[in-house]
């Protein structure tokens, strides 16, 4: 018997990895598959909340009961984060957003040519949404909550990544081998802009979308 501590409110989570493409065939992108943004968006339905799933290539089910809206790249997340945010409660961005996109795309199939040298790729910066929904928050008492995959000094790394781009809560999670990317397990650490540290042990990816909206949920009430 789960609480129905998220009734009435509208939530919003990004899941999944952008594909920033080359050409018609090529893309630069990551290796998330989805499965945690989605435990949280199932996790949020279960207990009561309206959600709107942001779907970055996820070859995934659609939770029942959550409205899904599928993305590719991430300047398609930010306008479908966007335009959710507006009447949301919270947004978590459990997305993998890459940070930069290639700045020409090559309408054919780029060719490789005998005796070339092959061509560089040059990257333009993406939008970081996050950065921006945590900054001009669309509601007063909006929740933002972020993730950060990192591999090294995870705790201090989190703790700056946090400040800088301006969000309540921030889930750290170790890339490794049978956790964060594509795995059914998880491990973290959720960091809140109080101080508070939040540790949550290797478990289904559920546990840790649950501990998530228990902390949403106490800061909206
Ligand atoms: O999908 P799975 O296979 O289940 O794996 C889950 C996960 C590892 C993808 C997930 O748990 C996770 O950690 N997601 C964030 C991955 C990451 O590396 O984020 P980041 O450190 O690049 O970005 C930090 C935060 O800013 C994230 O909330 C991200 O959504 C956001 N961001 C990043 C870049 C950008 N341009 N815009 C953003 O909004």
């Amino acid at each position: 018997d789960l609480a129905q501590d998220l009734a009435g409110r509208h939530v919003v989570v990004s899941a999944g990895g952008t594909r920033e493409p080359l050409d018609p065939v090529r893309f630069l992108g990551n290796r998330s598959s989805g499965k945690q943004g989605y435990a949280l968006a199932r996790s949020a339905a279960a207990r009561g909340a309206r959600v709107t799933l942001v779907a970055a290539n996820a070859a995934l089910p659609d939770p029942a009961g959550v409205d899904v809206v599928p993305v590719g790249t991430a300047v398609q997340l930010r306008e479908a984060v966007l335009k959710a945010a507006a009447d949301a409660d919270a947004v978590v961005m459990a997305a993998a957003v890459a940070d930069f996109r290639p700045e020409t795309y090559a309408a054919g199939k780029i060719k490789k040519k005998d005796g070339q040298e092959p061509a560089p790729i040059t990257l333009v910066r993406n939008p970081d949404i996050l950065a921006e929904i945590a900054g001009e928050r669309a509601r007063p008492g909006q929740v933002i909550v972020g993730f950060a995959a990192e591999t090294d000094d995870v705790l201090a790394n989190g703790r700056a990544k946090l400040e800088r781009k301006g969000c309540d809560l921030l889930v750290v999670n170790e890339v490794g081998e049978r956790k964060t990317f594509g795995s059914e397990e998880n491990e973290a650490v959720v960091l809140g802009a109080d101080g508070s540290e939040t540790p949550v042990p290797y478990g289904p990816k559920e546990a840790l979308a649950d501990t998530v909206w228990d902390l949403v949920a106490a800061r909206l009430s």
